[in-house]
C-alpha cells in the first residue's frame, strides 16, 4: 500500500518518525513535506496529498499540522476527499469505519507520538462497514 503523508512545520517531527516506522512495516510512503520546522503554510503541502489521492498515485493520505484543523479544512475543500481528524485511536477506527476518511488528520501538537502512530495502525486496519455509513457518504457531496 502507497500512503501520502504531509505536515507542516509543527508535524514536522511525527512525520518523519512516522514515515520511518511505517517503511519498516512495508508502506511505500510519499512524503509531500514540509521538510523542516521553518514555519510554513499546511495548505501548500495539503493540496498536493489531496490531489495525489484523488487521482490514485497515493492509496490513502496522512497529514498533520498543530491542531489538525487547517489540513482536515483545507483537504475537504476536495471532491474527492474525506479528511477525519482523530485524537484517539478509537475516533481513529471509527472514522474509518464510518466516514472512510481516505485522509487521516492528526493534531501533532495535541497528542503524544505514541498515539499518533497507534492511530495510524488502528486506521490503516480497519474496514470501512459500509451500508447507511454510505449513504451518508453520498449526501456529502450531493448538492455542491
Ligand atoms: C501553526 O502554528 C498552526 O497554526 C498549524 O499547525 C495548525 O494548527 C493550523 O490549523
Amino acid at each position: 500500500m502507497k500512503l501520502g503523508i504531509c505536515s507542516d512545520h509543527a508535524g514536522f517531527q511525527y512525520k518523519g518518525k512516522l514515515i520511518a516506522a511505517l517503511r519498516l512495516e512495508g508502506y511505500e510512503m510519499v512524503d509531500f513535506g514540509t521538510d523542516s520546522e521553518v514555519s510554513m503554510d499546511y495548505t501548500d503541502v495539503a493540496h498536493p496529498l489531496a490531489k495525489a489521492v484523488e487521482n490514485g498515485s497515493v492509496d490513502a493520505g496522512i497529514a498533520l499540522c498543530g491542531t489538525g484543523n487547517g489540513m482536515a479544512i483545507t483537504l475537504n475543500k476536495h471532491r474527492g476527499i474525506r479528511a477525519g481528524l482523530a485524537w484517539s485511536s478509537e475516533i481513529a477506527r471509527l472514522v474509518k469505519a464510518h466516514n472512510n476518511a481516505n485522509v487521516l488528520v492528526m493534531p501533532a501538537r495535541f497528542v503524544p507520538y505514541r498515539t499518533a502512530l497507534s492511530m495510524v495502525r488502528v486506521w490503516l486496519g480497519t474496514q470501512f462497514e459500509g451500508g447507511r455509513h454510505q449513504r451518508r457518504i453520498d449526501k456529502m457531496t450531493e448538492c455542491l
